[in-house]
């Protein structure tokens, strides 16, 4: 396992001059910050070896290395599902290889259903905490100690540093956001409004299916984490009409997409 996260590190430094100092992962609808990525090589997912590809509609599924807010990054412009059968080592796998290319930051962006009832559709959420509600965990199995600990303290997983350089980013550009905790659950099912109500008692603010696993791995290997969800549909549990489709989570995204680049680009820039 060791071997194929360094071998694919190496095959990818022999595309870049540089070192990547940050992670970035794009997620629905969201791959248009890829763009902005200045000085472009973008590698596509099927020529990399060991590298899961992506199945879903509107997830692009490639990396792109280059600059943004002044520093050296690498992007997955598309990321792996649980859902779409990948196990938890393959969905965190690229993030794995981040390390050996010597990545020290991990941001992370999603579309996710809104579960506080005070938010409303294309609301940004920057994540303070998440609740691991997959059936598993990424890092059950062999614990190698060259990324980190056996039993990884997970109290300050979203860094409370990145969260204030973000938070000023947004003020200092008038961007309005929410705080609240994520939860990440399989898919691809939306929620049913029992299950929406769930995770409203659990103490969640939004819901989606990703982002839980990368950032676990990404802690325990050191890596400082920020997370940021989109939010693109409410939950009302009262209402029977509402329902939500995939088309409308990626329009809203869209939408939404360039505040959350700013807020990205800025906080890179700060670090
Ligand atoms: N639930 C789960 N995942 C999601 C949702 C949702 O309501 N919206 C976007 N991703």
């Amino acid at each position: 396992m060791l071997d194929q996260f360094k071998n694919t590190a190496d095959f990818l430094k022999g595309k870049i001059t540089f070192e990547p100092e940050v992670g970035i992962i794009l997620g629905s609808g969201l791959g248009g910050l890829g763009n902005k990525i200045e000085n472009q090589v973008a590698i596509p997912y099927s020529e990399i070896p060991n590298f899961p590809v992506s199945t879903v509609e509107g997830h692009s599924g490639q990396l792109i290395f280059g600059q943004l807010g002044g520093k050296n990054v690498v992007a997955m412009q598309g990321r792996f599902h649980y859902y779409e059968g990948y196990g938890m080592k393959e969905v965190t796998f690229p993030v794995r290889v981040m390390k050996f290319l010597g990545v020290k930051y991990l941001i992370v962006s999603n579309a996710a259903g809104g579960l506080n009832p005070k938010y409303k559709v294309g609301d940004l959420m920057l994540i303070t905490d998440h609740i691991n509600y997959f059936p598993e965990n990424p890092l059950r199995g062999k614990n190698f100690k060259e990324f980190g600990v056996r039993f990884p303290d997970m109290s300050q997983t979203y860094n409370p540093d990145l969260i204030k350089l973000a938070e000023e980013v947004a003020n200092e550009n008038g961007i309005a956001y929410q705080k609240g905790v994520y939860i990440g659950s399989t898919g691809p099912t939306l929620e049913t409004k029992a299950e929406y109500r769930l995770f409203r008692i659990f103490g969640a603010d939004a819901t989606g299916m990703s982002t839980v696993p990368e950032v676990i791995v990404a802690h325990h290997q050191g890596m400082k984490c920020f997370g940021m969800s989109v939010i693109t549909n409410v939950s009302e549990p009262e209402n029977p009409e509402e329902e939500t489709t995939h088309d409308e989570v990626q329009n809203v995204a869209g939408t939404v997409e360039p505040k959350m680049t700013a807020i990205i680009t800025g906080l890179i820039n700060r670090i």
